[in-house]
C-alpha cells in the first residue's frame, strides 16, 4: 500500500506551545524516538487490510498462534479515534484523504455490524474481518466498544461539518435510529446501568468497570453536544441526563482506604485482581478523561493510582532491574516496563502462564506524562497535593530525576516560576524513559508486538498489534505538544 503523506504534518497537531520555558530546558532535549514513521505505516496497514471488508480493523494480522485477525469493536474504536486526531491535525490534502477514507469505511462497516445478527447486538465484542458475526463462545457483552466507536465517529462527523459536508447518514435524528452514531448512543443510554454482566476491556471479568463507565460517560456528554448540534434537542437532553447518574455512580470506584481507583466493582465472575491494580484505569485517563474535573488526568485519584501501579510492576519483572537500553543506536535511560495487572496469567498465547509487560501500556504511561504537561500548561499552574508530591518523589526514587527547586505540599506554582518549569521538564524526562523502553523493543520496520518476555525482554505475543501502534503514535504526538511547551520545539 502506498501512502503519500508526510509524517511531520501527521504530527503537527495542537500547538499548545508557549515557548516561555524554552531557553531554560533546551539542553535536556532528548533524542527522537526512532520508528515513528514506520510505526504509523504499520498502523494504517491494519485498517481495511487487503481482502477484508473496507473499514474492518484487524487487531493484528496474525491468523494463528495467536489468532488475532478479527475486528474487535473496542480496538477498532480506539484506532479510529486516533486516526480522527490525525485527520484534525493535518493540513496535508493527501493525508486528509487517506484518514477520511479510513473513517468513512469504518463508519460504513460499523453500521453494518450494528445491524447484523450477532451474540450481543451492539454490545458484541468481536466480528470477522469480512464483516460477518463471530458466533463462537466469547465474553459478551462488552459495552465500552459502542462508546468508543461513537466518540470516534462524532469526532469525524464534526470534522466533516467543519468542512461543509453532510453527515445525516451518520446521525439521522430518527427514533428508532437507522444511523451509526445515534444507534450507539441509544444503546449506551439504555444499557449502561442494565446489569453487572458486562465484560471488561481484557475480556476476563464481568462486573461494572471503571474504563467502561468512563468511556460511556464521555460518549453521553459528547453525544448530547453533538445531538444538539444536529438539532435533535430532546434526545440531547436525554443523553445529558444519563451522564449525571453515570457520574454519580462512578464515585464508588474511588477507594479512600486503598488510595486507589478500583478497576471493577460489583464483580460477577472471572479473574481475581486482589491488588485492585489494573491498567484499564490508566487507559481510561487517556481515552475518556474530559477537562471537567471528574477523574481528570492530573486528579489526585489518577495520580495516586498511577503511582501505585508503577510501584506494583517495578519488582514484578526481572527486566525492570535494567536502567538503560539502546534505541536508535544510542544508550538511553529507561523506565520500568508495565503490564496489565499483577497476577496476569496470559502470556500472549495461552492462559495459566507467566504474564509479561505490554508495549501499549508502557507507551500509555509515557502518554500520561505528556498529557500532564499539557494539562498543567493549559491551567498555567501546578498545585502540589500529597498525590502530586508522591508522583514526583517516585520519579526521583526510581529514575534519579531530581529537583533543583523545592516544592511542598499545599504550594501552587504558577507558569511564571522556575519551579513550574522544572516540574514540567522533569515530567517529560520521566515520560521519555517509557518511550525509550518501547523504542528499544520496536524493530526498525516499526513492528511492535503485544508483550515482551519479563525475563529476557524478547518481544512476544501477537506481532503487529494495532493497539501497540495506536498507543505509541498517541504518545508520540502528545510528546510533540509537551516538547513545544517545555523546549519550545
Ligand atoms: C456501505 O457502502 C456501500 C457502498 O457505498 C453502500 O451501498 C452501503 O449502503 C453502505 N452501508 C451502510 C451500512 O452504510
Ligand atoms: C476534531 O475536530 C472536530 C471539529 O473541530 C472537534 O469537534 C473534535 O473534537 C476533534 N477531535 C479530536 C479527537 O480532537
Ligand atoms: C447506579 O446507581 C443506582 C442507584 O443508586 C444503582 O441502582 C445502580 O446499581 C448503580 N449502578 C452501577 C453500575 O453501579
Amino acid at each position: 500500500m502506498k501512502v503519500s503523506f508526510s509524517f511531520t504534518s501527521l504530527l503537527a497537531l495542537s500547538s499548545l506551545a508557549t515557548g516561555s520555558l524554552a531557553s531554560t530546558f533546551q539542553s535536556a532535549k532528548w533524542a527522537a524516538i526512532p520508528p515513528d514513521y514506520n510505526t504509523a505505516l504499520q498502523f494504517l496497514a491494519n485498517i481495511s487490510p487487503e481482502g477484508a471488508s473496507p473499514g474492518a480493523v484487524g487487531a493484528a494480522p496474525s491468523k494463528s498462534n495467536p489468532d488475532y485477525y478479527y475486528h474487535w469493536t473496542h480496538d477498532a474504536g480506539t484506532t479510529l479515534l486516533e486516526i480522527s486526531t490525525w485527520l484534525n491535525g493535518t493540513s496535508d490534502a493527501s493525508g486528509s484523504e487517506v484518514y477520511s477514507k479510513k473513517l468513512a469505511d469504518y463508519a460504513n462497516c460499523s453500521r453494518s455490524i450494528q445491524t447484523i445478527e450477532s451474540p450481543s447486538g451492539i454490545g458484541t465484542a468481536k466480528f470477522m474481518m469480512d464483516g460477518s458475526a463471530f458466533t463462537g463462545a466469547w465474553c459478551n457483552p462488552q459495552r465500552d466498544g459502542a462508546a468508543i466507536r461513537a466518540i470516534s465517529l462524532i469526532s469525524y462527523a464534526r470534522w466533516l461539518i467543519e468542512h461543509s459536508k453532510d453527515v445525516s447518514q451518520y446521525y439521522d435524528g430518527k427514533d428508532p435510529s437507522e444511523s451509526v452514531i445515534k444507534g450507539d448512543l441509544e444503546y449506551i443510554a439504555s444499557s449502561w446501568n442494565a446489569d453487572n454482566n458486562g465484560c471488561g476491556i481484557w475480556e476476563e471479568i464481568r462486573g461494572n468497570h471503571f474504563y467502561t463507565c468512563m468511556i460511556q460517560r464521555r460518549a453521553m456528554i459528547e453525544g448530547a453536544q453533538f445531538a444538539a448540534q444536529m438539532g435533535d434537542t430532546g434526545t440531547a437532553s436525554m443523553y445529558e441526563s444519563q451522564a449525571v447518574p453515570i457520574t454519580g455512580n462512578m464515585t464508588s470506584f474511588w477507594n479512600n482506604d486503598k488510595n486507589l481507583i478500583l478497576p471493577t466493582i460489583n464483580s460477577n465472575g472471572g479473574v481475581n485482581k486482589p491488588a485492585n491494580i489494573d491498567s484499564q484505569v490508566l487507559l481510561a485517563a487517556l481515552h475518556a478523561s474530559l477537562g471537567d474535573g471528574f477523574y481528570i488526568v492530573d486528579s489526585d485519584q489518577m495520580l495516586a493510582s498511577v503511582v501505585a501501579k508503577t510501584n506494583a510492576f517495578k519488582p514484578l519483572y526481572p527486566i525492570n532491574t535494567d536502567t538503560e537500553a539502546t534505541a536508535s543506536s544510542a544508550t538511553m535511560p529507561i523506565a520500568v516496563a508495565l503490564g496489565r495487572y499483577p497476577k496476569d496469567a496470559h502470556n500472549g498465547y495461552n492462559s495459566g502462564q507467566q504474564g509479561n509487560p505490554w508495549s501499549l501500556i508502557t507507551s500509555g504511561m509515557a502518554d500520561y506524562h505528556y498529557r500532564l504537561v499539557e494539562t498543567w500548561s493549559t491551567a498555567g499552574k501546578v498545585t502540589i497535593t500529597k498525590a502530586t508530591g508522591t508522583f514526583f518523589n517516585q520519579m526521583k526514587e526510581f529514575y534519579g530525576i531530581a529537583f533543583t527547586n523545592a516544592y511542598e505540599v499545599g504550594a501552587t506554582h504558577t507558569s511564571d516560576s522556575d519551579t513550574f518549569g522544572g516540574l514540567l521538564a522533569n515530567t517529560i524526562l520521566s515520560g521519555d524513559r517509557y518511550m525509550v523502553q518501547v523504542a528499544h523493543h520496536t524493530d526498525a520496520s516499526g513492528l511492535m508486538t503485544e508483550q515482551w518476555l519479563c525475563g529476557e525482554g524478547t518481544p512476544t505475543g501477537a506481532p503487529n498489534l494495532i493497539w501497540s501502534f495506536e498507543a505509541h503514535t498517541s504518545a508520540a504526538h502528545h510528546r510533540t505538544a509537551a516538547s513545544r511547551i517545555v523546549y519550545g520545539n
